[in-house]
């Protein structure tokens, strides 16, 4: 931020000595800016030079190539969306689903999982010449798989070495942070000093630590307890991931989950966290199963669950597990996509066995659960909250906006969770203009100023002479989510205009095909 105030100084120091300002790029005339840091709106013309803001303010006679009226819109910075699974962004470079609801800065590696090689990862996106800006992170299991497969045990001190090594190299390669996902196979079988060795290691390198804990409801204070030790022990900056509460059982311990965030910062912590606006989750089917069952691949599941006594023992501990968690069975999870049978997607499980057995009951969607996970473990969406922890979250100042979603192309097969292609708008639409939980600066915050600081995205994430010049372009009364459950592959409404890096990858509310895209490597240099 300094470096950039300096540069838009000495660029406006150079126009006044040669006594003529250059022409800009683009001047967006009249809108409604809400800059990214929670102030009011004020009404005031953006102009854009070499794909940076270069003036906010009155700019009525300037010289412009071009000028776009946007008066009645509001004029923000790109939403910044910091918990993402596109690591296959190279392959997809257009990513519309996040362009089309304003996202202009995607972080992936999330949940422990990412490329290791860190360095062909970005260079492979920087050669595909992205829609939108790329940061990683490094994920625990990703680094763990590589170095031990998916043993269920400590790792011996030259495999932690080697897992350190790794970590460190990533890092130098340009990863943001260091990521866990606790609830996946091989991450679940660590203790916490392994991830405290490996936190650290990013901490050194300036990175934070994001982590999909261990438990998100029955056990969700002792999760948050450890993701606070290893921010402690490591030096880490601590983002929690995907906050929520997902056992009805549980419903309303939000509130403590944030009073442990408060107090902690309090204390002189640095943790944040992020969540989607949606009372459903998504994941593999594999996480409604014992974490002991999953070991060794796909032959050793299949292998214990064909085997009878085996399979009687994984259902009474699934069993005993929803019960735990104050379900009665498992028809809050639907198919989201099952390549051995597309005809399941959008079935709940007792719709699914239904179809198979001709019984919805709970032992009939047990044995449903089987019969997917044999055929190759669909992705699944889980309606396992309650609105009022959604709510309660949301308006806590430190959690910001964020799908947790990959990049998605529109399909008739699939039913994937809606939060890939809506979630922003949803915030906007649903939470800020219809419920009125927070008001528009914030929510504008939350998914700008918040994360860029947090995960250190220097010069992104507010509209300001000297940053990038992403932006978005939004209809305050009309910008809505048009994605839902049973239709998710819906671009949301009211988001005409989205620029990146300058330059427009949606322009009355259609894909421009431009990718100008950067990719974000942190720097060692310049952080710590
Ligand atoms: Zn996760
Ligand atoms: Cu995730």
């Amino acid at each position: 931020m300094k470096l950039a105030a300096l540069a838009a100084i000495l660029a406006a120091m150079a126009a006044a000595g040669t006594g003529a300002q250059p022409p800009f790029d683009l001047v967006l005339r009249g809108g409604r800016v809400v800059d990214g840091t929670g102030a009011p709106a004020r009404v005031a013309d953006v102009g854009i030079r070499d794909g940076r803001i270069a003036a906010v303010g009155r700019l009525a006679r300037a010289p412009a190539t071009e000028t776009v009226d946007v008066t009645g819109l509001v004029v923000a910075p790109g939403f910044i969306d910091v918990h993402t699974h596109a690591d296959d962004l190279a392959r997809h470079p257009e990513a519309a689903n996040f362009t089309r609801m304003g996202v202009t800065t995607i972080v992936a590696g999330n949940c422990g999982s990412s490329a290791v090689d860190v360095s062909a990862a970005l260079e492979e996106i920087r050669a595909a010449r992205a829609a939108v800006n790329y940061a990683t992170l490094v994920g625990h299991n990703s680094v763990r798989a590589a170095v031990m497969g998916s043993a269920r045990r400590d790792p011996t001190l030259p495999e932690l070495a080697r897992m350190k090594a790794l970590v460190f190299k990533a890092m130098a390669d340009g990863a943001v942070g260091f990521s866990t996902g606790l609830q996946y196979v091989p991450g679940t079988y660590a203790a916490t000093p392994e991830i405290v060795e490996l936190a650290r290691v990013a901490a050194n390198a300036g990175g934070l630590y994001a982590s999909h804990m261990r438990n998100e409801g029955t056990a969700l204070e002792q999760a948050i307890r450890e993701t606070l030790f290893v921010g402690r022990q490591s030096g880490a900056r601590v983002q929690i991931s995907h906050l929520k509460v997902d056992a009805k059982g549980r419903w309303g311990a939000s509130a403590a989950a944030l009073k442990m965030i408060d107090e902690a910062r309090a204390a002189g912590q640095d943790v944040r966290a992020d969540q989607y606006a949606y009372t459903a989750g998504s994941s593999g089917l594999g996480i409604r199963f014992p974490s002991w069952a999953l070991e060794g691949g796909r032959d050793r599941i299949a292998e214990r669950l064909n085997d009878a006594a085996v399979w009687a023992r994984i259902k009474k501990e699934m069993l005993a597990l929803l019960q735990e968690r104050g379900f009665e069975d498992l028809s809050w999870a639907t198919v989201a996509s099952y390549r051995a049978d597309p005809s399941l997607n959008g079935l709940s499980l007792a719709e699914v066995a239904q179809k198979l057995s001709g019984s919805r009951d709970t032992g009939a969607q047990l044995e449903a659960a089987r019969t997917l996970m044999l055929g190759g473990a669909p992705s699944m969406v889980y309606h396992f909250m309650d609105e009022s922890d959604v709510e309660r979250i949301m308006r806590h100042p430190f959690v910001s906006v964020a799908a947790d979603s990959g990049v998605l192309e529109p399909s008739d097969a699939t039913r994937p969770h809606p939060r890939g292609y809506g979630n922003t708008a949803r915030v906007l639409g649903r939470y800020v203009r219809e419920r009125r939980v927070i008001s528009l600066e914030e929510a504008v915050r939350k998914m700008t100023s918040l994360p860029a600081d947090h995960f250190r995205l220097p010069g992104r994430g507010r509209l300001a002479p000297g940053s990038a010049a992403d932006i978005v372009i939004f209809d305050a009364a009309r910008v809505r989510d048009a994605a839902t459950f049973d239709a998710p592959h819906a671009y949301p409404e009211g988001i005409p205009h989205v620029l990146v890096n300058g330059a427009f990858v949606v322009r009355d509310g259609k894909p421009t095909g431009e990718r100008p895209g950067a990719v974000l490597a942190r720097s060692m240099l310049n952080q710590r």
